[in-house]
This record gives structure tokens, C-alpha cells and sequence, in this order.
């Protein structure tokens, strides 16, 4: 009888072959990032963006007591076809969502009175004014030749934009006749004859702390009972926004509204 041939068992080639890539990985492992350097730095990066910035931003959220709401169990009455108008849906991204969001929510609140802080292209401005046929509407944005006094971010720099480029979208539409311009940095922004006058304010103009809390103060004063103010872009990408409602919700009960920037605040 022959004897049996004695045989390399596979899985101790697969265990060499790892051997050898592993060990020749300094010479191959900088040729592939370059190659695929668009996905493969994206995935890094957004690990590194999980890890070190989403994970500590939920957790601040958190522990301010910021409690994270479904708005169609926030507000019942809501018409979720109006927030679906868009392509995607519920799980799509901020942008696409958030601004058929608020139209529900004007559709579903009535306001009457409302005040925007940070008119840019009057995207927004336009937006609530055709979501709220009855409501007037007063938004405010810094003018070309003033320089914010609180200073503004790089990010934001750009948007520092010229006269009769602020709130263009909504000129010369049927709505403009309900939408009344402030052109005035909002640091400097004399409240004392609007308090309690709004039922739905919207905070989206500098986005650094000062400015949050500043636009946040005149907006806790201005909102009447009843009434409600939401702030834009609360996420992990802009810091100051984040640290002025973590701390205005010490004294204030928010809400943020899920799969969205939105902070909710209700008068009662
Ligand atoms: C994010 S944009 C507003 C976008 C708009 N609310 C929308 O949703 O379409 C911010 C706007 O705030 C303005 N802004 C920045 N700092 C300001 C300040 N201190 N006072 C008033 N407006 C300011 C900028 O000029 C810019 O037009």
C-alpha cells in the first residue's frame, strides 16, 4: 500500500498568503489609498466624524435634556404628504426634508405673526409666507455695509451678501406684500415693542455662540404664549449652535425634531 502523501492543509497556505500581504502592506497599502482615495478617505473620515464629533454631539444633546422628537407624534395633525412633497423621504437627508417640515408645520399652526432671523435669499421667508396665507411676515438680515459686531464664522462669511441679493427670491411674487425686510445686525436689534407679538420665529441667521444666543434671547421674548421659535442647524458641524441651545435648554424645555437640524420650543 502506498503511503499516504502528506499534504500542506489548505488553510495553512490561506494563513501564509496572509502573512505575506500583511507583511508587504507598507509597499501596497499607499498604492490603494491613492487609487481609491475618494471613497476610502470618505469612509475614514466619516468614522472619524462619528466617533469624534456625532457620538459627543448626541451625548451633549442628551444630557441637556434636548429630547428628541417624531414630529408626526409631536404634532399629530401634521399633513405628511406635505412633508413628503419631495423626493425621498423621512430617511433622506436635512436639506431635503426640512423645509416641506416647516410648510407642514405653518400649514398646521396657522401663525399669524411671523419673524425670521437671517433672510439670505428669502428661500425660507417665501416658503412660510406661501405656507401661511393669513400671517405677515418680518425678516431680519445684517445689510452689506455692516460689519456683524459679534463677529461671524468662516463658514458663514459667504453669506454676507448684498442688499438686493437679501431676500431676492421673494420679490416681485404675490406673497412680498405680506413679508416686511429689516436690514439690522441682530445684535443691535432693538426688541422692546415685540414682545410676545410672534407665534412662530425662526432662528437661522449667525451661527456662532454669541450669535445664537443673542438672536435666541430676543426670540424667548418675542415669542407670545402659544406660541413657538425653531432654530436651524442644530448638528454636529456647527459648534455654536450647539453649545447656545445646550445651554438655553437648561432653562427652557427644546425639542429637536429627528432626522433634522430643527430645535422646537413651545410657549405654553
Ligand atoms: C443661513 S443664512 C439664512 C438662511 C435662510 N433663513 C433660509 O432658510 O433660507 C444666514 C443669514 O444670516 C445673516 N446674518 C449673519 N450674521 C447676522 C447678524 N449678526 N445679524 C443679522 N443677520 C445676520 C447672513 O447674512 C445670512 O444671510
Amino acid at each position: 500500500m502506498k503511503p499516504a502523501r502528506l499534504r500542506t492543509p489548505p488553510h495553512a497556505s490561506a494563513r501564509l498568503r496572509n502573512l505575506a500581504v500583511l507583511a508587504t502592506a507598507p509597499f501596497w497599502l499607499p498604492i490603494q489609498c491613492l487609487r481609491h482615495r475618494g471613497h476610502f478617505f470618505d469612509g475614514i473620515e466619516r468614522a472619524i466624524d462619528a466617533l469624534f464629533r456625532e457620538a459627543p454631539f448626541r451625548h451633549a444633546a442628551q444630557r441637556a435634556g434636548i429630547q428628541r422628537v417624531n414630529p408626526f407624534v409631536r404634532f399629530p395633525g401634521i399633513d405628511r404628504e406635505q412633508v413628503f412633497l419631495v423626493p425621498g423621504h423621512w430617511t433622506s437627508s436635512h436639506e431635503q426634508i426640512e423645509y416641506p417640515l416647516l410648510a407642514a408645520l405653518c400649514s398646521l399652526l396657522k401663525p399669524q405673526n411671523i419673524f425670521e432671523f437671517g433672510t439670505y435669499f428669502g428661500e425660507a421667508t417665501l416658503m412660510f409666507a406661501k405656507a401661511s396665507p393669513d400671517a405677515r411676515i418680518q425678516t431680519l438680515n445684517i445689510p452689506e455695509d455692516v460689519a456683524p459686531s459679534q463677529g461671524i464664522s468662516a463658514i458663514q462669511a459667504g453669506e454676507l451678501i448684498s442688499n438686493s441679493q437679501i431676500g431676492k427670491l421673494f420679490k416681485g411674487t404675490p406673497e412680498e406684500n405680506r413679508i416686511t425686510q429689516i436690514l439690522c445686525d441682530s445684535a443691535k436689534f432693538d426688541d422692546s415693542e415685540r414682545q410676545q407679538q410672534y407665534d412662530f420665529i425662526w432662528v437661522d441667521a449667525g451661527h456662532s455662540y454669541e450669535n445664537v444666543m443673542t438672536d435666541s434671547r430676543h426670540a424667548l421674548k418675542m415669542v407670545s404664549p402659544g406660541g413657538h421659535v425653531f432654530w436651524h442647524d442644530f448638528d454636529s458641524s456647527q459648534p455654536g449652535v450647539v453649545r447656545a441651545l445646550t445651554e438655553i435648554a437648561r432653562e427652557h424645555k427644546l425639542f429637536w425634531i429627528e432626522k433634522t437640524s430643527i430645535v422646537g420650543f413651545e410657549k405654553l
